[in-house]
């Protein structure tokens, strides 16, 4: 991708670029509407991408180019909306950077777009990594985290989490991020030895995910202030039992899936420091019902091929992951059962469903990083 990504530069502006950057997607182990509750997740980086080849310009000006969406031009003295939709994540990082430099660009990537694996997430911190070298900037993973959060909070309008941003930031190879979504310290955790993790995208697209994400948030935030706390993450396990007569049903659902989710994603990290991948699996198996039964954010397509996975032979454990509503799976696998394990998730997916899905297997990478 390096190379296609400086051919392409060179092509569209007629020289070499001076800076090439490497951002991840990401998928996240276990852990899913937690971050916005202040609470715990456990992603890890991929091997798919964004990859961004610049050249700082002189002016104020910026020409954006990729390869898969429309090019355009615009001017960091006065930025606005509008254009190809995928300069908005661009224009929000510049935004949000207070950037002042002009910069030629070209983007090329190979995450799928709308699987739920972060490609808007991943051109951010792209986009973060470039500024921050063209404008000769110290480089604070946690700070530009921030920002691209920020940039989607405020310029793109998408109310997410940190989750993304941080464990694109700040990913680590071989290790999944327990990122504490308060204090947003990390404590990297090695992959099970001899696993694998295998992404299963559905093939289906997440409809209704920013109007359902939204509701969710304001669920947890009611639940919370009706329980007197400040987020979600200050209610425990053995709370919830007192909160039930304190909620109604569906809030307290909702709750309980925050609760227990923060409880089982630490557990999910202690089991991977011991190595125990069945117990692993069996935390991710009841993430994934959780979601499905208490929050509500999974769908048939996701149902389908989770019940397909573990069905399938080195499967240790699977579920939804990210914002659901359609989009990715995610199983963690024998590492020398990976070739049977997709054919047979694959096989038995394909017999309910008119979707065409996809199998990815990617360690985990570091985070976002200038090539020289
Ligand atoms: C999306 C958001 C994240 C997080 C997940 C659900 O990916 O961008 O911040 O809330 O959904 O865990």
């Amino acid at each position: 991708m390096r190379d296609v990504v400086v051919a392409g530069f060179a092509s569209r502006f007629g020289s070499e670029p001076t800076l090439v950057v490497r951002s991840p997607g990401r998928v996240n182990l276990i852990g899913d509407h937690t971050d916005y509750s202040e609470g715990f997740v456990l992603p890890m980086t991929l091997s798919l991408g964004t990859w961004l080849a610049v050249s700082p310009a002189t002016g104020s000006r910026v020409r954006a180019s990729s390869d898969r969406f429309d090019a355009a031009e615009f001017d960091l003295a006065d930025l606005h909306h509008g254009g190809p939709a995928w300069t908005e994540y661009v224009k929000g990082m510049l935004w949000a950077m207070e950037a002042t430099r002009g910069l030629d660009l070209y983007v090329a990537g190979n995450l799928p777009i709308g699987a739920g694996l972060s490609s808007s997430a991943s051109l951010e911190l792209a986009v973060g990594r470039a500024v921050a070298a063209a404008e000769s900037r110290p480089w604070n993973a946690k700070q530009a985290a921030l920002l691209a959060q920020k940039a989607e909070n405020e310029w793109v309008g998408v109310a997410c989490g940190i989750m993304d941003q941080m464990v694109i930031a700040a990913g680590r190879p071989g290790s999944a991020l327990l990122i504490d979504c308060r204090t947003l310290e990390i404590q990297p955790h090695a992959l099970p030895p001899e696993t694998a993790v295998v992404i299963m995208d559905t093939g289906t697209t997440r409809s209704l995910a920013d109007s359902a994400y939204n509701e969710r948030r304001r669920s947890c935030e009611q639940a919370a202030a009706a329980l007197g706390k400040a987020s979600l993450r200050d209610v425990t396990v053995d709370d919830l039992s007192e909160a039930r007569h304190r909620l109604e049903p569906e809030l307290f659902r909702r709750a309980r899936h925050v609760v227990t989710e923060n409880d089982r994603t630490v557990r999910a990290a202690h089991r991977m420091s011991s190595q125990d991948a069945p117990s692993v699996g069996e935390l991710m198996v009841a993430s994934h019902e959780s979601l499905r039964d208490d929050y509500e954010v999974s769908s048939p397509a996701l149902d389908a091929m989770v019940a397909a996975a573990l069905g399938a032979p080195g499967v240790f454990g699977a579920r939804m992951t990210g914002a659901g509503f359609g989009g990715a799976a995610v199983a963690l696998v024998d590492e020398g059962m990976v070739e049977p394990f997709v054919d047979h998730t694959e096989a038995a997916y394909r017999r309910g469903t008119e979707a065409e899905p996809r199998f990815i297997t990617s360690p985990a990478t570091g985070g976002v990083e200038l090539l020289t």
